[in-house]
């Protein structure tokens, strides 16, 4: 249990200062405020039951491997704290009712709170901070809230779309602000997307899907090419859930 607490003290510590070098987005300065009121030590930890949907586990493992020296520090604090975390998948559960996420998404993704009101390592109730994974090859389609979102991301390069301006990627080591209900999408190439995820205002608010008439080329367009045994061997047509 010590070993648990403090291995993700060790990983919140870590992003936290990388943050504090990265202040150009007044968003940032917002979490660090909220970061800052928080007893983020060894005694405030929620004891979570450590889990993983066993499909992205080798999926984690290159994400990790791909995060950029100038993250190294953060790569070492979450490759040792990883046996210790609990991801869900998001199955639609953050999204309105009735919300058409996709396949690629629905099947695609899984989330590490950090910080929040629920399942998380420290809880808050103005801040939500989680680690965001999407497998390669992945689109997260066209969506808004209300909450002022901050993504970190930890690997790339992965493309965004912001409102309606064309598809721009990113590196590793970048991070984007989508204000309160600026439409955004992501999109996952060959490296797997790990990205730290902030929202500040409204994070009870349910996300609402922007529909565009490309989603399904897109999603055809990243459709992985190579052998179903190829597909399985790497955990991307994996479905088991969940594992410790
Ligand atoms: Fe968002």
């Amino acid at each position: 249990m010590e070993s648990q607490t403090n291995q993700v003290v060790q990983l919140v510590s870590a992003i936290r200062c990388a943050l504090e070098e990265r202040t150009g987005l007044e968003v940032v300065q917002q979490i660090l405020d909220r970061l800052s009121v928080l007893d983020l030590e060894a005694r405030s930890v929620h004891s979570l039951t450590p889990q993983i949907p066993v499909q992205f586990d080798k999926g984690l493992t290159r994400a990790i491997d791909h995060i950029p020296a100038s993250l190294e520090f953060i790569a070492q604090t979450l490759d040792t704290a990883r046996p210790y975390l609990y991801w869900q998948p998001d199955g639609g559960q953050f999204y309105e009712e009735g919300s058409d996420i996709g396949r690629s998404y629905r099947e695609g993704n899984m989330i590490c709170t950090l910080v929040g009101p629920v399942n998380s390592c420290f809880y808050s109730n103005d801040l939500f901070i989680c680690l965001f994974f999407l497998q390669p090859q992945t689109l997260y389609r066209d969506h808004m809230h209300e909450a002022s979102e901050m993504y970190f991301n930890l690997t790339g390069p992965c493309g965004f779309r912001l409102g309606d301006a064309d598809w721009a990627d990113y590196p590793g080591d970048s991070l984007v602000w989508n204000r309160p209900w600026a439409a955004h999408a992501t999109r996952v190439y060959q490296a797997p997307f790990l990205s730290v995820v902030s929202w500040v205002g409204n994070i009870n608010g349910l996300c609402r899907v922007v529909p565009r008439d490309d989603w399904l080329a897109l999603e055809n367009k990243l459709t992985p090419t190579e052998p179903l045994e190829s597909r399985i061997e790497t955990g991307m047509n994996g479905h088991a859930l969940p594992q410790v």
